[in-house]
């Protein structure tokens, strides 16, 4: 198995180097080969060069078979260029469009919400990761004087609702779950999600056994903090999947524990922390790499090796019931000593 890293900013890489720990380790535990192949890419690559990634650098990405990335972000570079270029670029050019982001509690204590706990935290959100506002489709006009007019345009493709709904439904029919929400704003941008609601219904009517059900964006922010044992699969578009997974990660724990996989099935994908690079945390020994170790689960998990993933989860686990954890959750180690520990409960 062949695998790029990018650690990327900040926490970006203090976190990758305990997810590549695990790695490691999880390979030996299972005389499983892993190559690695760190590619330097992020803000200090290109301050020192002007590059973002180097021409081909897609396709170098293309020919692994998956892609870890820490996280990409840099008070230095303002317009967040970089990260644009490797992190949005990658989702587009790869054409992931799953953005998978599950949301699960590992331990009652660590859920944020009164008498809440595991039983209610535990559902998967689907983001559609290659359109909707993300595109960067628009133009200023008068910049910088009074009149500026600033347009940035959300497309919505029948193709790209379309894969999503389908896969967030799919993926329910083959986890044995019964319920999928679509979130979308319709009632008020009548146009773009109006797509999303035929679409929606089309692809309900395919599989009957499962319960659609739609809420507005604002509200089911709202339902996630009062009631988030309701849902098991959450669908919705590229801005709202960020937002709702930023409140995935609060329900966890805290971002720090929340992972993802960017998808196109049968593909090269993508595997990352939903976190960002927390720059005031950066290289202090605090950030709390769970939601990067198990990101490296998902990865395993989507190319095979499901064992190896399982075990990953499960050493998870038995650290935060342990309590051997950062700060952010109620420990008192450091980054390093939590995948340390994460690693030898591997064995
Ligand atoms: P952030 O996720 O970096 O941090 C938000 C908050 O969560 C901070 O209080 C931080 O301390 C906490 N936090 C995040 N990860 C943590 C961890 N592993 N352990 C403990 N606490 C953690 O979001 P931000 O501050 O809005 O963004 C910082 C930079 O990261 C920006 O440049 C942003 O664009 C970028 N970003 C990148 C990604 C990515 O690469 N996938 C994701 C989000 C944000
Ligand atoms: C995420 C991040 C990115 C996004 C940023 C860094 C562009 O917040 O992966 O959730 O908005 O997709
Ligand atoms: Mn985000």
């Amino acid at each position: 198995m062949q695998i790029a890293v990018i650690a990327g900013d900040g926490i970006g890489k203090d976190v990758t180097v305990e997810a590549v720990k695990v790695l490691q380790q999880v390979s030996s535990v299972f005389d499983a080969p892993i190559v690695l192949e760190h590619l330097p890419w992020g803000a200090d690559h290109f301050l020192r060069t002007g590059e973002t990634l180097p021409a081909g650098g897609y396709d170098l990405l293309r020919s692994f078979d998956a892609v870890f990335v820490g996280a990409l972000g840099d008070p230095r570079v303002p317009d967040n260029r970089h990260a644009r270029d490797i992190l949005l670029g990658t989702r587009f050019e790869l054409d992931l469009y799953v953005n998978y982001r599950p949301v699960r509690l590992l331990a009652d204590r660590l859920c944020p919400l009164k008498h809440r706990g595991r039983a209610d935290v535990n559902f998967v959100v689907f983001r559609e990761n290659t359109e909707g506002v993300y595109v960067g489709i628009g133009g200023r006009f008068k910049a910088g004087t009074p009149d500026e007019v600033a347009i940035q345009e959300e497309i919505n493709t029948y193709k790209g609702v379309h894969r999503i709904i389908r896969y967030a439904f799919a993926y329910a029919a083959t986890h044995n779950l019964t319920k999928v929400c679509m979130a979308d704003k319709s009632n008020a941008m009548q146009q773009g999600h109006a797509l999303w609601q035929r679409v929606f219904h089309e692809v309900a009517a395919e599989f009957p056994g499962i319960a659609a059900t739609h809420q507005y964006i604002d509200a089911l922010a709202m339902f996630l903090v009062r009631d988030p044992g309701q849902y098991e699969v959450i669908v919705t578009n590229n801005l709202f999947g960020d937002i709702v997974t930023d409140i995935g990660g609060a329900l966890q724990g805290g971002l720090g524990m929340a992972a993802s996989g960017n998808l196109h099935p049968g593909r090269t994908s993508l595997f990352e922390p939903v976190h960002g690079s927390a720059p005031p945390l950066a290289g202090r020994n605090v950030a709390n790499p769970m939601g990067a170790i198990l990101s490296v689960a998902l990865m395993l998990e989507t190319l095979g090796p499901t064992a190896e993933a399982k075990a990953i989860e499960a050493a998870v686990e038995a650290t935060v019931r342990a309590g051997e954890t950062t700060a952010d959750i109620g420990g008192s180690l450091g980054t390093r000593e939590v995948g340390d520990r994460i690693a030898a409960a591997l064995m």
